[in-house]
């Protein structure tokens, strides 16, 4: 009896255990033809966001390339233990519906292959808090949004806060590593210790408005079939990655991920001293974290590469000075510093798998509204001819091209975007106006003489 009684209450700790632990929706708990496709159920009706919505990296998040042969290598090097991991944040649909595993994509549903899509974002009704994907779904045909007043012939609709807020993206937007707990991605995290949590401005204000370094506002319609509102929020979710939508076949995407970029920092060329032939002469280059409201970079960035690419010429126009160049093969300059993260593993080498990932060996990137002063010297050469000028360009890649040709094949070329620039000129004093610094006080005292000549005339 007694132990009839406790094996009861054993079952039921075992029952109600994931509720307790979570209430996020688990692998094989959904089944995928419970989600709507956006293409034949929303497009009817969203024309524009849907148009905004595909060709972006949410739309491609299972079918990118380069995140396929990762997941597979993650899988075979793990015996699959990575597989729901993965795959929860790239195919949810796949994942709650138990088509994940295997990660090929081999048992997936079409809809599944969509990626972060309308109806997985829409039927999001909790969040069980941010990194690693704790969200639960409710596909009982409402959809959950921005608006407290809006009706829909096709669906219902429910106001929901979470999607207004950071914390939704939050849920897939910081990535830890799922036995050790290391942090692999942290924009989330970022955000919120830094100055735009502080202010309100939410990862949605820059990345779902035309407004690429804060909010900005988009009157509109939210249905072809709705009234004119004041707002209506994007859905191109641009980032940074001009090489995956580029060669996933979107131009507009890839366009506005160069315009985010070329808007994200600031690049100032500081010389010191002056130039004298033979002897040693040194700048800085400051570079300023003026629009992310994350690191800069931020996401995957054991992958991705930002650097300064410096050049010094003398007065003929011959290189005198260069850092930061790409090689032949596109490696970039050993001299120069990456703006990156690096991991380490179990044994503190470095390594580009998260899943081996122990430590975080390096970290250096530049904090939201925060900067990073370089410093550079070198020998002027003798009999150096003057004017000196220097110019950095600040550069950016989704990847180190060596990795992406391992992983990929070299007919994958990373593109290197050239997010902004900053030049000084220097030793051309003797090309200004002779003897200005003299004139310009003689000729405004003469001016100030004959004002007050005419006054006293008066
Ligand atoms: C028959 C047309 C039609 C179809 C099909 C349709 N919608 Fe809608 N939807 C509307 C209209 C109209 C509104 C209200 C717009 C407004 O209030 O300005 C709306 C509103 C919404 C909202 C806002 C809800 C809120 O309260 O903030 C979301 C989210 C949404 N739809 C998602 C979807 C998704 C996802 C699909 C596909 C699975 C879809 N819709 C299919 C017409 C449609
Ligand atoms: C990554 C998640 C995500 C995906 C994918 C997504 N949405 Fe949204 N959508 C949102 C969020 C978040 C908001 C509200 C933003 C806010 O209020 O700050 C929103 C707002 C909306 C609205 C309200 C009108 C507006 O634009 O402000 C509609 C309608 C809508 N989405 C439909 C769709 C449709 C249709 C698709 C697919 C083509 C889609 N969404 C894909 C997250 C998503
Ligand atoms: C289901 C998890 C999930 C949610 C929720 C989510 N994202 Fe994403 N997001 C992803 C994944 C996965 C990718 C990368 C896909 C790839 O590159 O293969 C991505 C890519 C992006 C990118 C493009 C990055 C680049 O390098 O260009 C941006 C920007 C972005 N998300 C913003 C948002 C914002 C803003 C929200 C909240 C409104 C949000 N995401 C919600 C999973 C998610
Ligand atoms: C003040 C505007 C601003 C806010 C707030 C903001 N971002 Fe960004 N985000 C940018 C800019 C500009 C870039 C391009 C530079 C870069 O790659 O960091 C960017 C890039 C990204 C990328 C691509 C990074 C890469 O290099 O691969 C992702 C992913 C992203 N943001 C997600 C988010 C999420 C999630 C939030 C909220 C937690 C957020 N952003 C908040 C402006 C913003
Ligand atoms: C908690 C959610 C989450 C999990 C889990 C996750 N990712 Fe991602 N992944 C993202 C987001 C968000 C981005 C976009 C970040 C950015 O743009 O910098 C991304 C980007 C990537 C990219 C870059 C794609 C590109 O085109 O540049 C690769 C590759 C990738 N993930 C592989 C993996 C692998 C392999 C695993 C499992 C070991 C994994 N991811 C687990 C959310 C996740």
């Amino acid at each position: 009896m007694k132990s009839r009684r406790i094996t009861i209450l054993f079952l039921f700790l075992i029952l109600t255990m994931p509720i307790m632990v979570s209430a996020e929706t688990a692998q094989g708990e959904l089944s995928s033809d419970q989600f709507e496709d956006p293409l034949s159920r929303c497009q009817v009706c969203h024309a524009e966001i849907y148009k905004q919505w595909e060709g972006s990296m949410h739309s491609q998040a299972e079918l990118d390339p380069y995140y396929l042969a990762q997941s597979l290598m993650a899988s075979e090097e793990t015996n699959g233990l990575t597989d729901t991991y993965c795959a929860r944040c790239h195919t949810p649909i796949g994942v709650v519906s138990g088509e994940v595993p295997p990660v090929d994509g081999s048992n997936l549903s079409e809809i599944a292959k969509k990626g972060v899509q309308c109806d997985f974002c829409h039927t999001v009704t909790e969040s069980d808090g941010t990194s690693n994907a704790q969200f639960t779904l409710t596909p009982d045909g409402t959809k959950r949004g921005p608006f407290d007043d809006s009706r829909s012939p096709a669906h219902n609709t429910e106001y929901s806060e979470l999607h207004t807020k950071a914390e939704f993206c939050g849920m897939c937007h910081d990535v830890n590593h799922p036995v050790n707990g290391l942090p692999l991605e942290a924009t989330y995290t970022e955000w919120k210790n830094g100055p735009y949590a502080a202010q309100g401005i939410q990862c949605q204000d820059c990345h779902m408005t035309p407004g690429i370094t804060g909010y900005q506002a988009n009157p509109g319609k939210a249905s072809g079939i709705g009234g004119n509102r004041e707002h209506i929020w994007t859905h191109f979710g641009v980032g940074g990655n001009v090489f995956m939508t580029e060669y996933l076949g979107s131009r507009t995407h890839a366009d506005m991920a160069v315009e985010r970029l070329q808007r994200a920092a600031q690049v100032n060329v500081i010389p010191r001293g002056s130039v004298e032939s033979g002897e040693s002469f040194s700048f800085d280059v400051r570079i300023t974290n003026i629009g992310a409201g994350h690191y800069l970079p931020t996401g995957l960035t054991e992958s991705r590469q930002m650097w300064l690419d410096v050049t010094v010429t003398d007065g003929a126009g011959t290189e005198i000075y260069r850092s930061g160049a790409l090689d032949e093969h596109g490696n970039i300059d050993p001299g120069a510093v990456v703006y990156h993260t690096v991991l380490a593993d179990a044994d503190g080498n470095p390594t580009e798998k998260v899943w081996e990932a122990e430590s975080i060996l390096s970290d250096h990137r530049i904090p939201p509204k925060g900067e990073d002063t370089e410093s550079h010297a070198f020998t002027m050469p003798e009999d150096v001819s003057l004017p000196i000028s220097i110019t950095a360009v600040l550069k950016y890649r989704s990847a180190p091209q060596e990795h992406i040709n391992h992983l990929l094949g070299e007919e994958f070329e990373v593109p290197v975007v050239e997010m902004t620039l900053d030049s000084e000129t220097i030793g051309d004093e003797d090309k200004r106006i002779p003897g200005f610094q003299i004139t310009f006080p003689v000729m405004l005292g003469l001016l100030l003489l004959l004002f007050i000549m005419r006054g006293n005339k008066r």
